[in-house]
């Protein structure tokens, strides 16, 4: 089982990242960051969901409230006041550590061999800990992300949420060095939650299925919702169960209608051949573009995930949920 941290801001979605990590990885810690609610509000929900799925023994480190350089967003139109609203759920027992995320983050990867560390909110923690300890980023096997989008963003016409809200860190993050495999809006897209869906988990019928269809039942209200982070942890557990490009990916830090965009470079793909016809993470890749492409563009330095296997993706967060009580 691959070692990892988990950095989220819990979400509806990243409760279901936290139920598969729980499960079928082995999970050191969770670190929360402000992000989808307030640091109180996400730090007691991670303590909830692990409350819930009887995994009391995994410490939970409290992190950055907001970015450093700009105030912070929260998406309480998607994930309600809580930041996860549905359930009814009693307070947590557990309290969470004292020590800070950042500090668990790099002691455990500079004392730890191979961590895998896996970020399904804004980045300002990985960024904090990057800059406390540059070697976290040689020494970490990778940054498992969820954020940005190859082509489009969500939470502006460019910008996906969790790169928008800290967009410095972000950049940080994607120029440390550090292995990347980034899970952005135009795969998780691919992820729909459907009533069928929502339907078979709460037939399992334990208490887990229970709490994720209720979950599920606030998240899906307004329609067209998909379960972005789950994703990320999902690629970790299955390598096979997404299909990646390795391309150049920038953070845009100073554009009026792109800031916090996930700029991927596409060029090798401007062919006279009907983009349709163009299978990205099998047929071409950077080095080897199709015929008569003008450009390769600059030189990969992420892994993006283009294309999910969703059947398999339900199939593995049923399996895993019937393993909880
Ligand atoms: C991301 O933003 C948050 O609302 C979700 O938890 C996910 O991490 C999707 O853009
Ligand atoms: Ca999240």
């Amino acid at each position: 089982m691959r070692k990892v941290i988990l950095d989220c801001d819990p979400g509806h979605d990243d409760a279901f990242a936290i139920m598969l990590a729980a499960q079928n990885l082995d999970l050191l810690g969770v670190t929360t960051v402000g992000g989808n609610g307030y640091l109180e509000n996400v730090t007691r929900n991670a303590l909830v969901v692990l409350e819930k799925i009887g995994r009391t023994d995994v410490p939970v480190y409290p992190g950055h409230a907001g970015p450093s350089t700009t105030p912070l967003v929260i998406a309480d139109n998607v994930h309600g006041k809580s930041g996860l609203d549905g359930p009814v759920v009693t307070p947590p027992i557990r309290k969470p550590e004292t020590k800070h995320a950042v500090d668990f983050i790099v002691e455990t990867v500079m004392s730890t061999e191979h961590v895998t560390l896996v970020a399904t909110g804004p980045l300002t923690n990985i960024a904090a800990a990057i800059n406390r300890e540059p070697k976290i980023a040689e020494k970490a096997d990778a940054l498992y992300i969820m954020g940005g989008g190859a082509y489009a963003g969500n939470w502006t016409p460019a910008a996906e949420f969790n790169i928008y809200v800290d967009a410095e860190a972000a950049y940080k993050v994607f120029h440390s060095g550090i292995p990347i495999y980034m899970v952005g809006v135009n795969l998780t897209r691919q992820c729909p939650v459907t009533p069928e869906f929502i339907e078979r988990i709460r037939s399992i019928g334990n208490t887990t299925g229970v709490f994720a269809a209720e979950l599920l039942d606030f998240f899906s209200k307004g329609g067209d919702v998909h379960l972005h982070d789950p994703c990320a942890v999902a690629w970790i557990i299955e390598p096979d169960i997404i299909k990646e490009a390795f391309l150049h990916v920038d953070i845009e830090l100073n554009g009026t209608l792109t800031r916090g965009m996930t700029v991927t470079d596409l060029r090798f793909l401007q062919t006279d051949k009907p983009e349709a016809d163009i299978d990205l993470t099998s047929t071409y890749k950077w080095n080897d573009p199709p015929v008569g492409s003008p450009f390769r563009g600059k030189e990969p330095n992420v892994h993006v995930g283009m294309r999910l296997n969703y059947p398999r993706f339900c199939d593995l967060v049923v399996e895993t949920l019937e393993k909880y009580k």
